[in-house]
């Protein structure tokens, strides 16, 4: 026998997830069109992103072109059936009314980001060429730095982010999911806010709202910061540790038009603390003591989206057509971009050995 020690296996490379933050990027959200020959299209796509990513960003290297490609529930049992991620499903919904956290329809997901728009745009430009036949954007939005990394509402956005490891540990799936290792979770809502209204409070007044100082960002300090606050109210824990996820939101608008909107989205190694966070600020923690942001906010989409890892999504340029592999995946029988879950809770109780967060 050697004496060489068996390496530990090795997690493939992630899609570019944890990136350092950029001045531009494009969401684009867009739903399979629900034939053969569109599935053909898409699962040789996969193979291309990576090659165009890299042809495109080096044109201009200091711009940090990356893009993420992520598949919806529908759209992965449809496009590659089984195996399937562990806890890839359609977006549930929270809450109702007035504050609703929607699902809308879309099964393929990119994130392209970079320090300057025309890079963005090219690339865009490129990986929707190539499936413009077989899919139908439903969303793309253009989202803008927006001075020192503030959101649209005023307030530094992305500061609690976790970094360098700790993001790795919060995003990437490892040992918990084998054959997805590398892969994460992304949840993108884009929402709307009526900045009249916003605009009309005092500083103080929006400070209690977010649970931070507008102008230095610094936390509020507990004795004064309600738990109704979007900081309190989207920091959980689970087992006694806190539960990060990894936020890239950006500014986006018409002001002509009087739109003014935060792309949100959301990176982690499972969907459940992030949905954990939009119970919190759609029904209340308890119920009730809601996100008071949704006063002057409303999500007009919602979806949830599985990353492969880099490797992943080239190969599954190669995967079989789920039927002709003889894979039985009845859930194909509805249309990629499938009705939601709509329960308005987690059920994390019914998933065996998951952490409860609170
Ligand atoms: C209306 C759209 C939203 C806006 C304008 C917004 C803005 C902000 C701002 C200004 C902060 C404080 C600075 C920071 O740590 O980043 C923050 C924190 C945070 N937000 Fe949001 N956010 C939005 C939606 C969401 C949603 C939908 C989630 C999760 C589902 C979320 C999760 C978080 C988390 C985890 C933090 C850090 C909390 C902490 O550790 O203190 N946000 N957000």
């Amino acid at each position: 026998m050697s004496d060489t020690p068996i390496p530990a296996a090795v997690t493939p490379n992630p899609q570019a997830v944890s990136v350092q933050v950029k001045r531009s990027a494009i969401f684009i959200v867009a739903t399979l069109n629900p034939d053969a020959a569109s599935y053909d299209t898409v699962r040789a796509w996969c193979g291309d992103v990576a090659a165009l990513v890299r042809s495109v960003g080096k044109r201009q290297p200091a711009g940090g072109l990356s893009c993420v490609c992520g598949f919806s529930a529908n759209a992965w049992d449809a496009l590659f059936g089984t195996p399937r991620p562990a806890e890839l499903h359609p977006f549930r919904e929270f809450g109702a009314g007035e504050r609703h956290a929607i699902a809308t329809p879309g099964d393929i997901l990119l994130h392209i980001r970079a320090d300057f728009m025309d890079l963005c745009f090219e690339l865009a430009t490129h990986l929707m060429g190539r499936i413009s036949s077989a899919v139908t954007t439903v969303d793309e939005v253009h989202g803008f730095r927006y001075f020192d990394q503030r959101s649209i509402v005023g307030f530094v956005d992305g500061t609690e982010n976790p970094t360098g490891d700790e993001a790795v540990t919060f995003t990437v799936i490892g040992e918990e999911d084998p054959e997805f290792a590398g892969g994460s979770y992304v949840l993108v809502q884009k929402y709307l806010h009526n900045m009249n209204a916003w605009n009309a409070l005092t500083v103080e007044a929006q400070e209690k709202v977010i649970g931070r100082t507008k102008l230095a960002d610094i936390e509020l300090d507990d004795a004064v910061k309600p738990s109704s606050s979007h900081s309190s109210l989207t920091t959980i824990e689970a087992n006694g540790e806190e539960v990060k996820i990894l936020r890239d939101n950006m500014p986006f608008g018409r002001p002509g038009a009087g739109e003014f909107g935060t792309y949100f989205i959301g990176y982690a190694r499972s969907p459940a603390p992030i949905e954990q966070m939009l119970e919190n600020m759609f029904v209340g923690r308890p119920p009730g003591n809601y996100d008071r942001l949704l006063d002057y906010s409303r999500a007009v989409t919602g979806g949830l989206f599985f990353v492969p890892s880099e490797p992943l999504l080239e190969s599954l340029a190669d995967r079989a057509a789920p039927d002709e592999a003889g894979t039985d995946h009845s859930s194909t029988d509805t249309p990629p971009s499938a009705a939601p879950v709509s329960d308005g809770s987690l059920n994390i109780g019914s998933l065996k050995g998951a952490p409860q967060y609170e």
